[in-house]
């Protein structure tokens, strides 16, 4: 028997894809620019072309991320996005045992998906640092070196531009590690291909 449950909204799917491709594009000229050099020689792209994209990806990124706030704020997507004190650590362990053995062993996933439990523990926590840490971090730092105007001269005699700069580099290679982890995990559902599906149908399938 098939089990389906419809846990992904279109806005959320809509959200997703965007913010999907802007990664991809974000990290293809950001490592074009950081790799650059002064004459441009190892550049992917035209540096001019790269901190076009690259601004321009990073807006709408923006953007996408103020809907994925919105839409966590005004529906109950939220709620798979709240963590809880109890068994944090317990649970937290439970489902990297089961990543690191369990699956090996054919054993039951420890956190079933249901209406209530999107997420595993792994993912929720990973979701969290990354959609609410991670993504303020990335976008603030990056409007810093956008308008360096803004940015304060100096902090503890280090310039505040290198600071910045340092933050967002080491934010953005965080996340494209995080999207590698994110993509590989994705493929550890019932079937490789059944978290891809879902997100494209919005029905979580399971076959019991
Ligand atoms: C090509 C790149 C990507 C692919 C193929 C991909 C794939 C997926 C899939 C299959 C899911 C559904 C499974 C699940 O709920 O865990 C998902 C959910 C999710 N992904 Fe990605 N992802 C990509 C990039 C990203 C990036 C760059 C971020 C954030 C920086 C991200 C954040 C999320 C979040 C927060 C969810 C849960 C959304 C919700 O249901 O509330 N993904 N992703």
């Amino acid at each position: 028997m098939t089990r389906r449950l419809y846990l992904y909204p279109v806005w959320i799917r809509i959200w997703h894809v965007i913010n999907a491709i802007l990664f991809l594009i974000l990290i293809f000229t950001g490592v074009s620019m950081q790799f650059a050099g002064s004459g441009g020689e190892f550049s992917l792209i035209r540096f001019d072309q790269a901190v076009a994209w690259h601004n321009v990806s990073a807006i709408i990124l923006t953007f996408n991320y103020v809907v994925f706030i919105i839409g966590n704020v005004a529906t109950t997507n939220s709620r798979h996005y709240r963590i809880k004190k109890e068994n944090f650590w317990a649970d937290l362990f439970a489902q990297l045992k089961f990543y690191a053995f369990g699956m090996f062993k054919k054993e039951k996933h420890p956190f079933p998906v249901t209406y209530e439990q999107k997420f595993n523990p792994l993912q929720k926590i990973s979701y969290v640092l990354a959609m609410y840490v991670g993504m303020p971090v990335l976008i603030i730092t990056g409007f810093g070196l956008l308008f360096p105007e803004i940015l304060v001269q100096q902090f503890f005699g280090v310039s505040g531009l290198l600071i910045t700069d340092i933050l967002h580099i080491t934010m953005g290679f965080i996340l494209s590690v995080f999207m590698l982890i994110h993509i590989y995990t994705c493929t550890l559902g019932d079937k490789p291909a059944t978290l891809f599906k879902s997100m494209i149908s919005g029905y979580h399938e399971e076959h019991e």
